[in-house]
């Protein structure tokens, strides 16, 4: 019913008005009583057999939302009724941005993709955290962090630090973003020793706090063998705990979309199908190259159980969706945990 009904509908709106309108109606739905209960049970799976330890978090499954869907913590909420075993909030950064001007984020539904340049719009630090203390979910939360955009490389240390420390008592685990394309300049702190300076700050901080939180650093699609390289080197010399792989990607080859259009949406960070193989990749290359020796969230073009099962496969620990959840309805967790605890039954215990 998704795709055939409720799908064509909203695609006939712009991707942002959409997200907005369906933001509404989690909190109108959420709000009338019983319809937590209905609707939980419904969308999740409930079985010990999906859960997961990550890093010393127990995940209640292996399905997450991966950060940009709820950037200022918002309805996190609400979102653990429908099936999620965790969400990344974020990308939070200190001060509360307008983000690029829009419109700013594009459907490609011929490669079932999106393309977007949405620059880390959100209110602020203080408004996420107010948010997080109306927690209300068992589900794991996840806080992702990033810079202002006028906050110059140089002292982008500090905003990740207020970030760090701001949120530090709200959510379960960080991921630093130092990998999105619509951040002027910000992917050059991917460069070892911007990287090294950042990680090794955070660890220090983390190191003055009474209880541990897992850092996880967010990697680009775009990085090269050399440069996934270095994220080993960079992860065995801090020892931070592990990588979200991968965030969205500026490439834009082999494409279904006639060049016009592609040229017409501009600049952006791609996600969805055209990036699953390519997130794929970087998961095995990272997991066989560092012998697994730290834990991966893997992210990228997943939509069916099998793109979940190929990225378990290729050493992602959990999983995430984004693109995928849009494309494919509100189902979506819920599908592929069934077929992952179908797998596990008929034996494949090497999946979680
Ligand atoms: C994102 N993504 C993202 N990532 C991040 O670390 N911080 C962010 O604020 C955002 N914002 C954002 C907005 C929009 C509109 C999209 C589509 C994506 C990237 C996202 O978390 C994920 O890494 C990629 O989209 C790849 O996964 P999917 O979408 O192919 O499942």
């Amino acid at each position: 019913m998704y795709k055939s009904i409720i799908r064509p509908l909203l695609f006939k709106l712009q991707p942002e008005t959409i997200h907005h309108i369906v933001v509404k109606m989690l909190k109108i739905g959420f709000a009338i009583p019983g319809m937590k209960c209905l609707i939980h049970s419904i969308f999740t799976v409930n079985d010990s057999r999906l859960e997961k330890e990550v890093c010393g978090i127990k995940f209640k499954n292996p399905v997450g939302i991966a950060a940009g869907f709820d950037k200022e913590a918002a309805f996190y909420n609400e979102l653990s009724n429908l099936g999620f075993g965790y969400i990344e909030v974020g990308t939070v950064t200190p001060e509360g941005q307008a983000g690029n001007p829009k419109p700013r984020s594009f459907r490609i539904k011929k490669d079932k993709g999106l393309i977007n340049r949405m620059g880390f719009n959100n209110r602020g630090l203080n408004f996420a955290v107010e948010n997080l203390k109306k927690r209300k979910t068992h589900a794991v939360i996840g806080g992702n962090i990033g810079k202002n955009t006028n906050t110059p490389n140089e002292n982008a240390l500090q905003d990740y630090e207020k970030c760090f420390n701001g949120l530090y008592d709200y959510v379960d685990y960080f991921v630093v973003n130092v990998s999105c394309p619509n951040i002027t300049n910000l992917r050059e702190l991917q460069d070892q020793d911007k990287l090294m300076s950042i990680l090794s700050r955070l660890k220090e901080l983390r190191s003055q706090k009474e209880k541990h939180k897992p850092i996880f650093l967010k990697v680009s699609p775009d990085l090269n063998q050399g440069q996934l390289d270095e994220v080993i080197q960079i992860i065995d010399s801090t020892k931070i705990d592990g990588v979200v792989a991968t965030n969205t990607t500026v490439s834009r080859s082999n494409l279904n979309t006639d060049i016009q259009t592609i040229e017409a949406i501009g600049n952006g960070g791609m996600s969805g199908k055209p990036i699953k193989d390519r997130a794929t990749e970087v998961i095995r290359y990272l997991s066989e190259k560092s012998n697994k020796s730290f834990a991966i969230i893997g992210v990228g073009g997943i939509f069916t159980p099998e793109d979940a099962i190929e990225k378990l496969e290729a050493g992602a620990d959990i999983i995430q969706v984004y693109t995928g959840f849009i494309y494919e309805g509100p189902m979506i967790a819920k599908k592929i945990n069934k077929r992952i605890l179908k797998e596990i039954k008929s034996g494949n215990k090497k999946l979680l």
